[in-house]
C-alpha cells in the first residue's frame, strides 16, 4: 500500500484518484479550490460521470479516499504524487503549462523525503524536464524524487471503466526504482495482465498525443469518406463495415458525424500540430484532420439548409442533444455550438433538448428554449437536427415526433435513426453518408 496524493480534482484527476484507492491505497485529493473540496466532502461529485459517484463513496467509506485543500501537507504525506492540473489551450493552439509548473514548484518546496512526481495532465512533450527544473528550482539540494509520466486515456463518460480496466498503462521513468514504485501503484492491473509500457520521459509524452491526434484523424477521415459517400451512392455505414471487418484498421471511431469535439481531440491536435512546426516536420495529415473537422462542422449547417431550402429565418428547430458526446454533460467544443450559433445569426427561433447538458448550455445560449424532453422540444417545429448519439434518440418514435412537428424535417447528424422508418414516416431528412430524400 502506498500513500498517494493527486493534486487536481478535475475528471482526470478525481477518478484518478477514486481509482487508485479502489486498488487498496491511500489516496488524498487536492485542490486549490476550497469551494470544490468542500463539495467532495459532503459527497458531491462536480462532473456527471457514470459510476464516480459510488466509487467515491465506496472508498471514501473505506477511508482510503480522503478530499483536502491543503496541498503542501498532503504533499508531505505521499509516496507518489500525481499531477492532475488543466492545461487548457492558449491562444496560439499551444496548450498553457502553467498550472502544472506552479503545482511542480509547491511540489519542490514541500518536498521531505524521496518520491515519485506523476503527470497524468496531458503537457506537451519535454514538458517533463520543466517540470523536473520547476521542482529543483524551489526544492533544496538534498531533495530526493523521480519524475514520472503517466498519461491517462479516459474517456469521458466510460472514464470509471477505463481507469479500472485500461488497454495499457503508460509509463515514462528515466529510473527503475520510480519505475517499481509505479508498478505497485497499478498492482491489481499486473495481476489483469494489463499490458504496461515503460519507456523514457518524451515517449511517454508522445504517446498520449499521438493515441489522441491519430483517433481524430480516424474520424475526420471516415467524415471525408462518408461525405465521397453520399456523391456516388455508396452506404458509409457498409464502408465503415468492410473497413472495420479488417483487422488491421478495427471498426473503432469510424462513425461519421458532425466532426469530433470535446475538450480534448481539437485542443490535443492543434498542439501537437504546434509542437511539430516549431520542431521543423510540420504534420501534415494532422492539420489535414483539423481542416477537415472545421469543414465538417459547417457541412451539417449546409445540410440543414438544404433541406429548408435555402433559408432558416423565421424558422423553429429543435436541436436535440448539446453534450459533444453520450454519457456526459460536458459541452466543451460540442458540434452542437456551431450550429446553434448559425441557426441564431441567421433569424431562426431555436428550441433545445439535452438529457443532461441544458443547463451549461444555456450558459452560453440564453436566448435559446431549453425543453425536458424530445416531444416538447419538437412541437411546432420546422425541423429537428440530431447533434449528439444519446441512446433515448436512438429509439423515438419517428410517427409520434413527425406528428408534433410543423414539417416532418429531420438531419440526424449521428446516423442513428432507421432510414427505412424515416421513409415509411414520410419525413424529409438528411445524415452524413447514407441515403437520403431528395429534399
Ligand atoms: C478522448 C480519448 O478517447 C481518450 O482516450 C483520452 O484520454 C481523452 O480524449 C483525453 O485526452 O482526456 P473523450 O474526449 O472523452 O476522450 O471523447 P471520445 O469518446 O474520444 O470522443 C471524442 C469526439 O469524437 C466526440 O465528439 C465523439 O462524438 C467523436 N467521435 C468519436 C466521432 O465523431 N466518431 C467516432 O467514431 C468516435
Amino acid at each position: 500500500m502506498k500513500n498517494i496524493t493527486v493534486i487536481g480534482t478535475g475528471y482526470v484527476g478525481l477518478v484518478s484518484g477514486a481509482g487508485i484507492s479502489d486498488f487498496g491505497h491511500q489516496v488524498s485529493c487536492v485542490d486549490i479550490d476550497e469551494s470544490k473540496i468542500a463539495s467532495l466532502k459532503k459527497g458531491e461529485i462536480p462532473i456527471y460521470e457514470q459510476g464516480l459517484e459510488s466509487l467515491v463513496k465506496r472508498n471514501v467509506d473505506a477511508n482510503r479516499l480522503t478530499f483536502s485543500s491543503d496541498v503542501s501537507n498532503a504533499i508531505k504525506d505521499a509516496d507518489v504524487v500525481f499531477i492532475a492540473v488543466g492545461t487548457p489551450q492558449d491562444d496560439e493552439g499551444n496548450a498553457d503549462i502553467s498550472a502544472v509548473l506552479k503545482v511542480a514548484e509547491t511540489i519542490g518546496s514541500s518536498l521531505n523525503g524521496y518520491k515519485v512526481i506523476c503527470t497524468k495532465s496531458t503537457v506537451p512533450i519535454g514538458t517533463g524536464r520543466k517540470v523536473i527544473e520547476a521542482i529543483n528550482k524551489t526544492s533544496g539540494p538534498s531533495a530526493q524524487f523521480d519524475y514520472v509520466s503517466n498519461p491517462e486515456f479516459l474517456r469521458e463518460g466510460a472514464a470509471v471503466r477505463d481507469f479500472t480496466h485500461p488497454d495499457r498503462v503508460v509509463i515514462g521513468a528515466d529510473s527503475q526504482k520510480a519505475f517499481d514504485f509505479m508498478k505497485d501503484v497499478y498492482h491489481p492491473l499486473y495481476v489483469n495482465e494489463t499490458p504496461v509500457l515503460h519507456t523514457n520521459i518524451e515517449t511517454a509524452e508522445m504517446i498520449k498525443y499521438a493515441c489522441n491526434a491519430f483517433l481524430a484523424l480516424k474520424i475526420s477521415y471516415i467524415n471525408e469518406i462518408a461525405n465521397f459517400c453520399e456523391e456516388v451512392g455508396a452506404d458509409v455505414f457498409n464502408v465503415a463495415q468492410g473497413m472495420g471487418l479488417d483487422g488491421r484498421i478495427s471498426p473503432k471511431f469510424l462513425h461519421p458525424g458532425p466532426g469530433y469535439g470535446g475538450s480534448c481531440f481539437p485542443k490535443d491536435t492543434n498542439a501537437l500540430a504546434s509542437q511539430a512546426e516549431a520542431a521543423g516536420v510540420p504534420l501534415q495529415t494532422i492539420r489535414g484532420a483539423i481542416d477537415a473537422n472545421g469543414i465538417q462542422q459547417n457541412r451539417m449547417v449546409q445540410k440543414l439548409r438544404r433541406l429548408m431550402e435555402g433559408s432558416f429565418e423565421n424558422k423553429i428547430i429543435a436541436v436535440l442533444g448539446l453534450s459533444f458526446k453520450p454519457q456526459t454533460d460536458d459541452i466543451r467544443e460540442s458540434p452542437a455550438i456551431p450550429m446553434i450559433r448559425s441557426l441564431l445569426e441567421e433569424k431562426a427561433s431555436v428550441k433545445a433538448f439535452d438529457p443532461v447538458s441544458n443547463d451549461n448550455m444555456k450558459s452560453i445560449f440564453p436566448n435559446v428554449e431549453f425543453l425536458q424532453d424530445v416531444n416538447s422540444a419538437v412541437a411546432d417545429a420546422d425541423a429537428a437536427v440530431i447533434m449528439t448519439d444519446w441512446n433515448e434518440f436512438r429509439g423515438m418514435d419517428i410517427s409520434r415526433i413527425t406528428s408534433l412537428m410543423k414539417t416532418p424535417i429531420i438531419l440526424d447528424t449521428r446516423n442513428i435513426l432507421n432510414t427505412d422508418e424515416l421513409d415509411s414516416s414520410g419525413v424529409i431528412y438528411d445524415n452524413v453518408g447514407r441515403k437520403k430524400t431528395n429534399a
